[in-house]
């Protein structure tokens, strides 16, 4: 092991110029005219794969954005961990707020700035660094390990499920590594034993058959806009609850336990708020705003239009309103059933003026993850060796629709060894990853894989 952490420490600079290539294509699953992009970074990192020995290294077309698989064999007796990232990034916009281009990575002030570099590129390619430091110092690395890299997980991992059952044999392995989370707070280390599911409507409510003059016909004519703002309005209650009925009949409640570790963790709220420019924090009531942020399910409107958008006044009163809507879900909600019920409480609302489509986008399961197992101990090891400190196990308020199925299909736990931090923006403009963080990484992955070969 030593000689793989020396070599990843002797080659850092390479390693951070070859992640500057692969950040470089602009893999965003989500709008069909980056789809030759999406396909370039599955080759790229396929072809990467390859050269550092792995077999079966190639991009599987699916019927969206391809899934690239690779293996490299370590000694027959030691388990396989099997190695999930995703390779596909956020859209970019608005991208007049980024200081550089979203897709010309750059390092300022010991920061990698590029959309992808935390989420995920930057976090999958450690894995690929952590085998590459092994191969070159060892021949192999200490356990089995193989890859799958999807590009459609920033949009719901569709095609994800149906190659993984009709792949179960060529994926088999003792355990599944995902580092696509955070850190709990700088240097302090995490494991994320619970993830978020979600349910992702988008409403839309018609009114008139085309857009009116609002002289015309305001006053008499009921305006779309108007009552999606009052439906949305009135989608949380004077507590911060969500006013869909049975929206909470499946929400498995907090534990005394729980609650009590949550309160444990060293979470400064003051700092979290102020780090996002807001002074006040908006809490369901009878929750922390840690509690609110990971393991409380949520409602949020992602986007709305109609009407006129444009520059000055257009006195318009338009044919038609619409939102995207996201709710956040904890155990035991179920993202159909939740889709059924907001469906059901737009149709009950909306007034006889309106007709309402809703459609639902995608789902994720939310997850509690076993946290008792040989891979997690190594985990836990490997971590506490980086960081001296043992990471604290944490729910996050994210979603990686995989980690469910990773589960259902093949029975797999999933390690979530994480290295981004809150304040990366991924999402957002100017995100980031920390060239530590990075590196840290790399170790933690190459101690890990070292500690789970000779543990089990
Ligand atoms: N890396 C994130 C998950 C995450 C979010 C980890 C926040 C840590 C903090 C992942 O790529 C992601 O963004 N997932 C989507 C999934 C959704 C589209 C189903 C999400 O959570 O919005
Ligand atoms: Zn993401």
């Amino acid at each position: 092991m030593q000689n793989a952490l020396n070599y990843a420490r002797a080659h850092q600079d390479r390693f951070l110029a070859e992640l500057f290539d692969l950040l470089s294509i602009p893999s965003v699953s989500t709008d069909p005219a980056f789809g030759d992009d999406v396909a370039r970074a599955a080759e790229w990192l396929a072809g990467h794969l390859a050269s550092l020995g792995a077999t079966g290294a190639r991009a599987h077309h699916t019927g969206g954005h391809p899934i690239v698989v690779g293996q490299s064999a370590g000694p027959r007796a030691k388990p396989t961990i099997l190695v999930y990232g995703h390779y596909d990034v956020q859209p970019p916009d608005p991208l007049d707020l980024w200081i550089s281009p979203p897709f010309v990575p750059e390092v300022r002030n010991g920061r990698i700035y590029a959309r992808g570099a935390c989420d995920d590129k930057g976090q999958l390619f450690i894995w690929l660094k952590a085998l590459e430091s092994y191969v070159k110092t060892e021949g192999s690395p200490p356990v089995n390990m193989k890859f799958i890299l999807e590009g459609e997980e920033e949009s719901g991992s569709t095609h994800l499920p149906p190659y993984i059952s009709g792949h179960a044999d060529s994926l088999a392995a003792d355990v599944v590594l995902i580092s696509d989370t955070a850190l709990f707070a700088p240097g302090v280390p995490s494991i994320t034993c619970g993830l978020r599911g979600m349910a992702y409507v988008e409403v839309s409510l018609t009114g008139p058959d085309r857009d009116l003059h609002s002289g015309t016909y305001g006053g008499a004519i009921e305006n779309p806009i108007n009552v999606l703002g009052r439906l949305i309005g009135g989608l949380h209650d004077a507590d911060h609850r969500i006013a869909i009925s049975g929206f909470y009949d499946d929400v498995r409640p907090l534990s005394l336990a729980e609650r009590a570790g949550f309160a444990r963790l060293p979470f400064d709220e003051g700092a979290w708020a102020r780090e996002v420019g807001v002074q006040h924090l908006r809490t369901e009531a009878g929750f922390t705003a840690l509690e609110g942020a990971t393991s409380r399910p949520t409602l949020d409107c992602n986007g709305i239009w109609g009407g006129y958008t444009g520059e000055g006044a257009k006195t318009v009163l338009p044919s038609r309103a619409s939102a995207k809507i996201s709710m956040r879900l904890v155990p035991d909600q179920d993202p159909a059933d939740i889709g059924c019920k907001i469906r059901t409480h737009f149709e009950e609302h909306a007034p006889a003026t309106m007709q309402v489509s809703v459609q639902e986008l995608h789902g994720a399961v939310p997850v509690l993850v076993n946290t008792d197992s040989a891979a997690m101990e190594a985990a836990a090891q490997a971590l506490n060796a980086v960081y001296k400190q043992r990471p604290h196990f944490v729910r996050i308020g994210g979603s990686i629709p995989v980690v469910a199925d990773f589960k259902e299909l093949m029975g797999l736990d999933c390690v979530l060894m994480g290295f981004g931090l809150d304040s990366d923006a991924i999402h957002s403009p100017n995100e980031h990853f920390g060239v530590d963080r990075f590196q840290q990484g790399i170790e933690a992955a190459i101690r890990f894989m070292a500690l789970y070969g000779s543990n089990v």
